[in-house]
């Protein structure tokens, strides 16, 4: 018998109470065809692709989300990869979040023919994967869960999920053999959670990589990187999910890139957005440039912050002087139109940051202070930056922003402020040509004589057995790792 989605409703209460105590999960039948030799053979509505000859997407896409992590708008929609591995035995690779369980079963159904299910490795635990796993544990009551130790704890603290009875702990290195595929654990901490893994599979080559190489966008049918034009319609998406959601742990992400350079990785199958089997340099070039905080583009981003339009004319002048100078693609943002992820991924994107801000309650402007401090939240790094500042009796804003600048490593300021009172006027324009020169000299690379200066270096130390980075001058006295729990002795300065 099938075990379908609408039964699952129609035990109603009884399967909610199961979800909820999981060691006792009711046995809901499930047939199974041994016969099965792991030959394609799904079938049915579902809107599964095949990724290999036994590997199949069963994801599914959410077009109607509004905001990601109730933070980040998406008016393209977002999937929720998950696959399955037909061999002698069967595995489901991540779940979906709770918005398209509907269309997750149906695949699922699909795809597995009536079998049951073996397996279900969790590599990250957030609910936007995680949440279906109480329901695929009720209808596959002998699935085991391969996931870290702290997987397991993070889904009991969500859900009410105890696995103690049918979880298989792995860490960095072991192995699962399913038949002829054999499954090796890479362990990922803090990409971006401190419980995530990776999965990779020697007979396809496939890095199931979590959230890592995922995107913003709905899939459309097409599964493949290649199927789309990625570098126009889904790269800004791509950098403001990686930005936005993963940047500020760079360090983990570059020991990561490290590791994966040691396999030979054919295809890249992560959490949401396309599948990658072509191309594969091109984006982990990407990624190696997000991660070590290495601008991606020689360019310049003008973001202002203007109340009446004083501030604003300030910045469309410099831009135009940028530009005259010969530097494309000038992008100017009002910081109160634009939504900060957007600002985020262009900071990553862009080599030299100008900041033109209004003083407002003898401050920084309240948009402009909340896209600095996610920046550095974010922990940009290698940034030039140039200031310009309005007031009309008392201008701060400059000063003000300089200095959470100067907490940002390796960033540097060229230029003086420019300090405007209420609109800029003729005896403006020569200080606001002044600052756009010292901008396009830096970006051009022939600054005579930069007055750039370095404002800080943070010094990292990198935990050896996880990869947790702790950033500080010191370990302070008794520190211990907080995703893996050893001491201090076992960190290196990165
Ligand atoms: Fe897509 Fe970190 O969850």
């Amino acid at each position: 018998m099938e075990f379908t989605r609408r039964d699952f409703l129609k035990a109603g209460a009884a399967g909610i109470a199961a979800v909820s105590v999981l060691g006792n999960v009711p046995a809901f039948a499930e047939e199974s065809r041994p016969e099965f030799q792991g030959k394609k053979k799904f079938a049915g509505i579902g809107s599964c692709r095949e990724v290999t000859d036994d590997i199949v997407y069963v994801g599914a896409s959410d077009r109607r989300i509004q905001l990601f992590e109730n933070v980040y708008p998406i008016p393209r929609g977002v999937a929720y990869n998950s696959y399955v591995i037909l061999d002698s035995k069967t595995v489901l690779v991540d779940t979906v979040d709770r918005s398209v369980t509907g269309q997750f079963f149906e695949n699922l159904t699909a795809v597995l023919g009536g079998r049951g299910l073996d397996y279900l490795i969790v590599n990250h635990m957030e609910p936007d994967h995680s949440s279906a796993i109480s329901e695929v544990l009720v209808r596959y009551p002998n699935a085991k869960v391969v996931c870290t130790k702290a997987a397991a704890v993070i889904l009991n603290q969500f859900f009410a999920c105890d696995i103690s009875n049918r979880s298989v702990i792995v860490g960095e290195g072991d192995t699962l053999n399913v038949g002829k595929h054999t499954l090796t654990f890479v362990m990922a901490p803090m990409v971006h959670w401190p419980e995530v893994m990776m999965t990779y599979d020697d007979v396809s080559g496939v890095l199931f990589s979590a959230d890592a190489f995922g995107s913003f966008g709905a899939l459309n049918g097409n599964l493949f990187a290649d199927e789309v034009n990625f570098a126009k319609d889904w790269l800004p998406d791509a950098r403001r999910y990686y930005c936005n959601i993963v940047g500020k742990y760079g360090p983990q992400v570059q020991a990561v890139l490290a590791k994966a350079g040691t396999v030979n990785i054919k295809m890249l199958c992560p959490t949401h957005g396309p599948v990658w089997r072509k191309d594969l340099g091109w984006l982990l070039d990407k990624y190696s440039k997000w991660s070590s905080y290495t601008p991606e583009d020689k360019a310049v981003m003008v973001v202002y912050g203007s109340v009446y339009g004083g501030t604003e004319s300030a910045a469309n002048a410099v831009a135009a002087k940028i530009s005259q100078a010969g530097i494309a693609d000038v992008a100017v943002y009002d910081v109160s139109k634009t939504h900060v992820s957007e600002l985020i991924a262009e900071a990553f994107r862009c080599s030299h940051i100008v900041l033109a801000s209004i003083t407002y309650n003898m401050g920084i402007f309240t948009p402009m202070k909340n896209f600095l401090l996610d920046l550095e939240a974010h922990n940009l790094q290698n940034r030039v930056f140039a200031f310009a500042e309005n007031g009309s009796w008392s201008p701060v804003a400059g000063r003000l922003m300089k200095e959470i600048v100067e907490r940002l490593a390796g960033c540097s300021v060229v230029g003086e402020t420019v300090t405007i009172k209420s609109s800029p006027s003729e005896k403006d324009s020569g200080a606001l040509n002044a600052l756009a020169e010292a901008v396009s000299a830096s970006v051009l690379g022939n600054a005579a004589s930069p007055k750039a200066a370095e404002v800080k270096a943070v010094k990292k130390w990198v935990c050896t057995v996880c990869g947790y980075v702790y950033e500080g001058e010191s370990l302070p006295e008794g520190y211990k790792c907080p995703v893996c729990g050893v001491g201090a002795n076992l960190f290196k300065e990165a």
